[in-house]
């Protein structure tokens, strides 16, 4: 299914990465979304002003046609899974100070249909198609009845008398469409919507906020110009669509390289790359709960997909192999570690993402490898990894092995706190999972960690008296 995913003019957010399964378990779910957004559209479009559209028939002929012409050149956002942004908003906002709500909702509902995507390569399924439109539409007609509401009257467009009916309007406008993308964006691949208000969010919101000025813009040179008006608007749609590609260019190369990578591995084994999917989720919504920036949660995204992409370079006996690794054929398993760096590192846009993928075999404790890292001197996005990680290791089966329970995979994490792991990380990754966590829980962790280290210095005691005494 390929373009599942809503566009609203404002982005959307969906795992290119993330192919299976959870399509299904919540197509009804996302169906009563739509069409219960589909019957509050309908109950507000019957509440308007009809006569307003008929009389200016030509105007929004001629601000749908501009909105089908921008819309015929998207902007992907490679990232959030094949998901488009244009600059449609702009146009419905124009037309609600043009024309009123009416107008709006006509302009949002036929003028961002893209004729290529939508009609003849039909990328969208009907839902998202009827989403779309909707959400469009309904964010235009609700602007338009705030505007008119708050004082605002269409056709007069006076930023002196106007200032604050257009902002709120536009406010609405925006919030109806990203609400409505973001809540099925967030339904169907089963995060919180917060996590995917930052993913969607994070490299074009200040496009976001140009759309309204330059739709009032436009509209107030279409007030003193006319129609002809719309070939000025065109050069800055024009700057604004190139500022969302670079965005969405940079995405595009490292969703590409990632995948490219991945499928290097794939031919090798096929646990690593669905494991290695799992763990990207999980890293980047862990990322999230633990209040990382979205670039951050990008960033912990890719490196939990790429995280083990060293493995290609590891013999495939040795990966394969149930147990019992001797102490040559380990050192050749943590090599996965640094040769995953330097591939990484490769990638331009990835700088950061590359000590993560190194450290992610690090203990809390300080000894893991391959530096030995302990505590904070771990990067934060590799203490996340090592948590996830072991927890997907855990449970799902292996080769040579079965997974075990969550639960017993929870308690395992619960002990390996500040040992192996970051009690904090753990502890936010519990609660993430809706386990208990005592208040105390990173405490406690930390003074068991203490009282492991005196007993290891306890035993160490005696060693290093017979070596004094030797010495002496
Ligand atoms: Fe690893």
């Amino acid at each position: 299914m390929a373009g599942e995913g809503p566009d609203t003019g404002t982005g959307r957010v969906e795992s290119q990465l993330t192919t299976r399964s959870f399509v299904q378990g919540r197509r009804m779910d996302l169906w009563a979304l739509v069409l219960g957004l589909t019957a509050v559209w309908a109950a507000v479009l019957s509440r308007l002003d009809w006569a307003g559209v008929t009389r200016g028939i030509l105007p929004v002929a001629v601000l749908s046609a501009t909105a089908l012409l921008c819309e015929t050149f998207p902007a992907r956002t490679p990232f959030t899974g094949g998901g488009t942004i244009s600059v449609s908003g702009v146009l419905i906002t124009a037309t609600v100070l043009l024309l009123g709500p009416a107008a709006a909702a006509v302009v949002g509902f036929v003028a961002t249909v893209r004729i290529v995507d939508d009609l003849v390569r039909r990328t969208s399924s009907l839902r998202v198609f009827l989403l779309n439109r909707v959400a469009l539409s309904l964010g235009g007609a609700l602007a338009g009845v705030v505007f008119v509401a708050l004082g605002g009257v269409p056709g007069r467009v006076s930023l002196g008398i106007d200032l604050v009916a257009i902002v709120v309007a536009s406010a609405v406008q925006f919030l109806t469409n990203a609400l409505a993308a973001v809540g099925y964006s967030a339904l169907r691949i089963g995060k919180r919507m917060s996590a995917v208000w930052a993913w969607d969010f994070s490299f074009a919101n200040l496009s976001f906020l140009a759309y309204p000025v330059i739709g009032t813009l436009f509209a107030l040179l279409w007030v003193g110009v006319g129609p002809l008006a719309v070939l000025v608007l065109l050069v800055p749609l024009g700057l604004s669509h190139l500022g969302n590609v670079k965005g969405v260019i940079r995405h595009e190369k490292l969703t590409r390289s990632a995948a490219a990578m991945m499928a290097r591995v794939g031919t090798r084994d096929n646990f690593t790359p669905e494991h290695s999917q799992r763990v990207a989720d999980m890293a980047l919504e862990l990322a999230g709960a633990m209040g990382l920036s979205p670039q951050e949660q990008e960033l912990a995204f890719y490196a939990g997909y790429l995280h083990d992409i060293g493995k290609v370079e590891v013999d495939e006996s040795i990966i394969m192999k149930p147990a019992g690794l001797d102490a040559s054929e380990y050192a050749e398993v943590q090599r996965h570690v640094a040769v995953g760096e330097q591939m990484v590192r490769g990638l331009p846009l990835f700088q950061t993402g590359a000590p993560w993928i190194l450290h992610h075999h690090e203990r809390y404790d300080g000894q893991g490898y391959p530096n030995k890292l302990g505590g904070e001197m771990i990067p934060i996005g590799s203490r996340i990894l090592a948590v996830v990680d072991a927890y997907d290791a855990m449970v799902n089966d292996r080769p040579y092995r079965k997974g075990m329970s969550p639960d017993r995979a929870f308690e395992q994490l619960r002990q390996g706190a500040a040992r192996q792991f970051d009690p904090e990380v753990v502890a936010a990754f519990l609660r993430l999972k809706h386990v208990d966590v005592e208040p105390d829980f990173v405490d406690k962790a930390r003074q068991r960690a203490a009282q492991d280290r005196g007993r290891l210095l306890a035993r160490a005691l005696p060693a290093f008296k017979g070596l004094f005494t030797l010495l002496k």
